[in-house]
């Protein structure tokens, strides 16, 4: 995969049962434990926000999973395909992210991040994100063992609520 995608040509578009093959594909090229197609096919049954990042002539570059919560969204799941990564393409998920909640007046997004997971951590406190918690075990991880989640979230200025 050797695609440069220019900003200007990527967009959001809602992920249908027929996009699985792809998104499994930069799934497994992403995580030690990987979401399965069932994990997949459950969140589009449950109804969960789920958009894939397209660009013309390449196809599925990135996809992130959100669930809607009580005042507030819950990003589930988030990646880009390795050869795409560090050009601003999971920055540009989370605006998206932020728009929604905001139309959907949530007042915070939250998350769970693998405490080594170095990247994904500089990436959401760049954002603006604060660790709020940590989730003991929370984790598989390799040789049988546990790994501890860190609890982010982002508040929606009250201002934007509603504003779409
Ligand atoms: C984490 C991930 C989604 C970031 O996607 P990305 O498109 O590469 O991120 P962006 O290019 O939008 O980066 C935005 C900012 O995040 C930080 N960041 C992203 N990748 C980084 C890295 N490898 N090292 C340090 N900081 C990084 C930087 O601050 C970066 O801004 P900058 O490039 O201006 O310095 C991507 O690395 C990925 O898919 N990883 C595997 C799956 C995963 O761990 N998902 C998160 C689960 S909680």
């Amino acid at each position: 995969m050797n695609a440069v995608v220019q900003p200007a040509s990527r967009m959001l578009l809602p992920l249908r049962e027929e996009d699985l093959d792809a998104v499994l594909e930069i799934e497994q090229a992403t995580y030690d434990f990987p979401w399965t197609r069932g994990n997949f096919l459950d969140s589009l049954r449950a109804g969960y926000e789920m958009q894939g990042l397209v660009a013309p002539q390449y196809g599925l570059i990135g996809y992130f999973i959100a669930m809607q919560g009580a005042g507030e969204l819950h990003l589930l799941n988030i990646s880009v395909a390795p050869a795409e990564q560090r050009r601003g393409h999971a920055r540009y998920m989370l605006d998206e992210l932020r728009a929604l909640a905001r139309a959907r007046r949530a007042a915070q997004l939250w998350l769970e991040v693998r405490v080594s997971n170095e990247r994904a951590r500089a990436l959401y406190e760049r954002y603006g994100f604060r660790n709020t918690g940590l989730r003991r075990g929370y984790y598989p991880a390799l040789g049988r063992k546990r790994e501890d989640a860190v609890v982010m979230s982002l508040q929606i200025p009250e201002a934007a609520h509603g504003l779409g």
